[in-house]
């Protein structure tokens, strides 16, 4: 992809690439007209003022010394300095509601107290050790995380991101089975290295170099956006308006068989009869949460493994009770996966990542010496603990589904309320919002727009997520220990900037 290309997408998102020291694009001091913006709910905590360095100073830092391609959200990017719980300051003392958790990562709050105890009192011990040899931590914490899983997913391979994670399930899917192709869909994102750009299929994250080979996107099966979709095809409490003649009693999905005859039919074009395997998320994260119909990742696995594949369930955004209705994203599909890749939420913003297989498949990896210096330390297993508890001892899994789908009924409010809200859709706190120029067209909304509605939601103290090939997509996926009132106030501001939106084009303001 040309450089010029890259821009346009990156415009087309709305994030800003070269750092500006300029306004909000003509919205700041949005806040200022209180009586227009709905009240941020209340918080009683106060953060130390901060007294570092201006954002101006920040700024030509970062432009010094930062590689030249760190994305960066906002027109005049944020300096945050102080984050509690489902809450973040910026270096002017202005409180946001964090509806993005960091990318996905953030799930039981910032600098939740009990997490944060866990990592100050692992500090005071031991920081590091390396996997030659024990430290207390570990067994532990493999047996908790394992505790989460239905057998045979009983052995991990702890690592330090998605990307390593994805890298690594894709070496035994090799090594396993001894066949080189995975299938992987379009849309999806599994990691920025050179070997997982070759699994993530959208053109905006790939270099023009050699990425992995072997790996063959193949349709996504989207219901909103896709060739095939009805109002009964998604595990979500908000279907889409595409009509169809399905019975969802019976289990019929004519978009299901549709999509699956396509992933047939690709595969006797697009990789060779011996595959290693199929790697898909349960829901998609960076392409704006978009969902299949019910039973196709099911059956398209089947499909695979009769090919001789593993199936490996990318759980990057979607594990950790997100979904609300379970902990992992694929116990909601109706199929156990052959391996499991994880990472963000599992260490709440600390860096770590786990691969999690069966002992017959991790049985290969005997072939070769394999290390991983960082992976499994002790402050990770420490913290890794600590956010399994909390979200146990706190009921976040089950807050996740009943605050989750308050949210997706009032957005689907939103979308009786204006033309431009084309689809809502999800599942416990894994939210999305796609905006098109008309609901009959269901084209993409320009990026302009798109952009002007987000940073309007940002004055307002909103920070959102955007998503989709188009970015035509906000993502809303908060730290799961949101309440009632953040939900609500979340919803009055999308409203708000909705109006504002549909005023800005009938020309009245
Ligand atoms: C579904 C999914 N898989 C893998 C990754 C890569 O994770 P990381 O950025 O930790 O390498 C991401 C990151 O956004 C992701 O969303």
């Amino acid at each position: 992809m040309s450089v010029r290309m890259r821009s346009l997408f990156v415009a087309r998102i709305g994030i800003s690439r070269r750092l500006s020291s300029g306004n909000g694009g003509g919205l700041a001091g949005q806040r200022g007209k209180a009586q227009c913006a709905p009240q941020l709910p209340a918080c009683d905590i106060e953060p130390q003022k901060y007294q570092g360095r201006s954002q101006q100073e920040h700024l030509s830092l970062r432009r010094s010394h930062l590689s030249p391609f760190t994305l960066s959200y906002y027109h005049s990017p944020l300096l945050l300095h102080h984050g509690y719980m489902q809450w973040l300051w910026d270096a002017d003392g202005r409180r946001y509601l964090d509806f993005y958790g960091g990318i996905v990562t953030v799930i039981v709050g910032h600098c939740h107290p009990k997490v944060t105890a866990a990592a100050q009192q692992q500090l005071g011990h031991l920081w590091h050790t390396s996997n030659v040899y024990m430290h207390p931590g570990i067994g532990p914490y493999m047996e908790k995380l394992c505790s989460t899983l239905p057998p045979p997913l009983q052995v991990v391979f702890l690592v330090n991101s998605g990307s390593e994670a994805n890298d690594l399930a894709m070496l035994l899917a090799r090594i396993h089975t001894g066949n080189h192709s995975i299938i992987t869909l379009r849309g999806s994102y599994h990691g920025g290295t050179q070997a997982t750009m070759g699994l993530t299929s959208i053109s905006s994250w790939k270099f023009n170099v050699a990425a992995a080979s072997g790996c063959a996107p193949v349709m996504c099966p989207d219901v909103y956006r896709g060739l095939w979709g009805g109002s009964k095809c998604r595990d979500s409490p908000v279907q889409t308006t595409r009509s169809c003649n399905c019975h969802s009693d019976t289990g019929e999905c004519q978009a299901r068989e549709a999509y699956l005859s396509e992933f047939r039919e690709l595969l006797l074009s697009a990789a060779p009869l011996r595959l290693a395997g199929f790697i898909a998320e349960p829901i998609q994260g960076v392409n704006g949460v978009v969902q299949y119909p019910r039973g196709f990742l099911s059956e398209a696995a089947n499909i695979v493994r009769a090919r001789g594949g593993l199936y490996i369930s990318d759980e990057v955004q979607t594990g950790f009770g997100r979904l609300g209705s379970h902990f992992w994203g694929f116990q909601s599909l109706g199929v156990t996966p052959d391996i499991i890749t994880t990472a963000k939420g599992i260490a709440n913003g600390f860096p770590m990542g786990a691969v999690v297989t069966t002992p017959d498949i991790a049985a290969c990896m005997g072939e070769a010496l394999s290390f991983n210096t960082f992976g499994g330390g002790p402050l990770a297993c420490a913290i890794g603990s600590a956010v399994l508890q909390v979200i146990d001892e706190e009921g976040l899994m089950q807050n996740a589904e009943a605050r989750g789908t308050d949210l997706m009924l009032q957005l689907s409010d939103l979308r009786k309320e204006f033309e431009v809200v084309g689809d809502v859709r999800g599942k416990g706190l894994m939210v999305g919002l796609e905006l098109v120029r008309s609901k009959e067209s269901r084209e993409p909304l320009p990026p302009t727009d798109m952009r002007r509605i987000w940073e309007d939601c940002k004055e307002m103290g909103l920070l959102l997520g955007i998503g989709g090939i188009f970015g035509q997509t906000f993502r809303l996926k908060p730290p799961m220990c949101i309440s009632q009132e953040d939900v609500d106030f979340a919803v009055a501001v999308l409203r708000l900037a909705l109006q504002r939106h549909t005023l800005r084009k009938s020309g009245e303001v």
